[in-house]
């Protein structure tokens, strides 16, 4: 599947909710906060990066990745998540196309990683590895990942948004 990828506009923002709230509805591990928190994040000025995907003139997919927060005070941080596909269209690559487009441009930006919660079976392809001991306060470490894009070796914890939590 070849979606167009592209940043998204202000008429998205909708059909942004309904997927996100479509498909994170039957995850276990979700309480349904997702699409209120891209809300959330967007009315802040801290959605950085929102890609949507496209098939024929339907949005179909998309990723969030927003500044995160190291603790050394480093800059150049980013947190992925949520990231989302149209149900029906999920295990065609279009997440991995959305992930990868987007990681893409944290290199351009010359980022000093990318941290998220997450299944690690699903993003250790895209080079995301656990680092349990890096990982902040009340953050389930058997899923927090980073994906270093400086050091092969991070040393700092590395929080996200103050909006993940409400
Ligand atoms: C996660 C998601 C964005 C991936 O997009 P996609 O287009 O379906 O995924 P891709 O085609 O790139 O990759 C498919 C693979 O992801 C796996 N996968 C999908 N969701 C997964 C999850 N939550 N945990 C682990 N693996 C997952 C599929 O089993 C498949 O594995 P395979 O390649 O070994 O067969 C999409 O499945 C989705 O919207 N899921 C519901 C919401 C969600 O769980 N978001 C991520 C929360 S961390």
């Amino acid at each position: 599947m070849k979606p167009d990828i592209r940043l998204e506009q202000a008429a998205d923002h909708a059909a942004i909710y309904d997927i996100t709230k479509r498909a994170f509805a039957p995850m276990p591990f979700s309480d349904g906060d997702e699409p209120d928190l891209i809300n959330r994040l967007r009315d802040a000025g801290a959605l950085d990066i929102s890609l949507v995907a496209e098939l024929d003139g339907k949005l179909v997919g998309q990723v969030t990745f927003s500044e995160a927060f190291a603790a050394d005070g480093s800059k150049g941080w980013y947190a992925l998540g949520p990231v989302a596909v149209e149900p029906e269209l999920q295990s065609q690559k279009i997440g991995a196309q959305l992930i990868e487009l987007g990681l893409a441009m944290l290199r351009e930006r010359d980022a000093a990683g990318c941290v998220l919660i997450g299944n690690p079976a699903y993003y250790s392809r895209f080079g995301f590895r656990l680092f349990p001991n890096l990982s902040p306060d009340g953050e389930p470490a058997e899923y927090f990942q980073i994906l270093p894009l400086r050091t092969t070796a991070p040393n700092v914890v590395v929080s996200f948004h103050s909006l993940f939590h409400g």
